[in-house]
């Protein structure tokens, strides 16, 4: 009997989006944020991403309903949602109603230990909503929610 086809491999596209400041990565308090720029941050995450056979795009605003509304676009264009709200986190009730509208898989991401921080840090309106909180990792804390992400969507890594 011949063998089903195989399945094909979901094509998957994960949308990664900084918030404020972000753009400033590098030269922003090195010292809590590291050296990498934003840039470097994105090379990371898309030789990651090749690796897994993930799709990935990037954006960063500085404005909240301009991220509101990039999260709303990734309802039809990706399949699930890496976010560093950065300060937004804190305050944003809108950007965290914005992840339960579009209902994707969300990974959160700091890259300092907001926890280890000032108390107004602890609390962020995104991690009631997101799937995965990833924090105090750095830039590896992008690959990370990458590598949870494209696991729980199933993608098919390169043999
Ligand atoms: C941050 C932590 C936030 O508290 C801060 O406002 C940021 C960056 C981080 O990546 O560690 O801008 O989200």
């Amino acid at each position: 009997m011949t063998p089903p086809p195989p399945t094909p491999a979901p094509n998957i596209t994960v949308s990664v989006i900084n918030g404020p400041n972000l753009n400033l990565l590098g030269l922003r308090e090195p010292g809590i944020y590291g050296s990498q720029s934003l840039a470097d941050v994105e090379q990371l995450v898309t030789a990651r991403a090749a690796e897994l056979g993930v799709t990935v795009t990037f954006a960063q605003s500085n404005h909240e309903g301009e991220l509101v509304d990039l999260i709303q676009d990734a309802r039809t264009s990706a399949h699930a949602i890496i976010l560093n709200p950065a300060a937004y986190s804190h305050t944003s009730v809108a950007i965290a109603d914005a992840l339960s509208a579009v209902q994707l898989p969300v990974a959160e991401v700091h890259l300092s230990n907001i926890h280890k921080r000032e108390e107004f840090r602890h609390h962020s309106f995104v991690s009631a909503v997101a799937d995965v909180v990833i924090c105090g990792a750095g830039p590896l804390g992008y690959v990370l929610a990458l590598e949870y992400l494209a696991a729980k969507l199933g993608a098919a890594p390169d043999a």
